[in-house]
């Protein structure tokens, strides 16, 4: 069987670093399911589709023309890896990341990445909804204070200036949207391995996963 690596847990915690470091190590391939949400947010954005129409939404979300290509993330052959970082289009993301029929129709999309030699799938229901037969399932957190440092740093590192305040605001509500949704809320399935990355680096936090995968 080929295996799965489910790597979980909240908004910053450094697990995109993380779980892609994993994969290449191992030579598995990598899913970023938060990138899926996020297409389908700037799809969405993009045709003006009501934001509120969870099933328009899922529409979009069904019909994403999207691949993934060394690092780079296409929308029907435009490269928009740059685009659905955007901080707007995350808050979209995290929006309609709360809608069932939205989910649902990108479950097919997230089971198709998983292939030989394996799979190292990143998220927040990764272990618990997409991959529950996964043979190693990581909760990685990290305290607010830390994450938020973190997410300083990326935005001041590319000239985007940030306010500390401001992004420890934004990244608890975040947390309480994951957290408290109906469909596929965050929370450590049990068997996870939990992993504080508070005052690891993320080469740190890397071997700590491959140390637990080789048991
Ligand atoms: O930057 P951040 O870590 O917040 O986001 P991301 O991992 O790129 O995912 C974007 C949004 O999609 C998040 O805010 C989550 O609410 C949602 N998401 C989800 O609901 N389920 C997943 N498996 C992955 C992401």
């Amino acid at each position: 069987q080929t295996p799965v690596i489910a790597i979980d847990g909240p908004t910053a915690s450094g697990k995109g670093t993380v779980a892609q470091k994993v994969a290449q190590r191992l030579g598995f391939h990598y899913l970023d399911s938060g990138a899926l949400y996020r297409l389908t947010a700037l799809s969405a954005l993009r045709r003006n589709t009501a934001l509120d129409d969870e099933h328009a939404l899922a529409k979009v979300a069904s019909r994403l023309n999207c691949h993934f290509d060394s690092g780079h993330i296409f929308l029907s052959e435009e490269d928009v890896s740059e685009a659905i970082r955007a901080e707007n289009v995350g808050n979209v993301a995290s929006k309609i990341a709360a809608l069932m029929p939205v989910r649902q129709a990108l479950y097919g999309l997230q089971l198709g990445f998983h292939r030989a030699p394996g799979l190292v799938a990143d998220g927040r229901d990764m272990g618990s909804v997409i991959f529950p037969h996964a043979v190693l399932k990581v909760f990685l957190t990290a305290s607010v204070a830390a994450r938020a440092q973190r997410r300083y740093k990326q935005l001041i590192d590319k000239g985007i200036s940030a306010n500390m305040q401001d992004l420890t605001n934004d990244l608890s509500e975040r947390d309480a949207r994951d957290t408290h949704r109906s469909s596929a809320p965050l929370k450590a399935v049990e068997g996870a391995y939990l992993l504080d990355t508070s005052a690891l680096t993320a080469e740190q936090a890397v071997e700590q996963i491959l140390g637990w995968y080789a048991l």
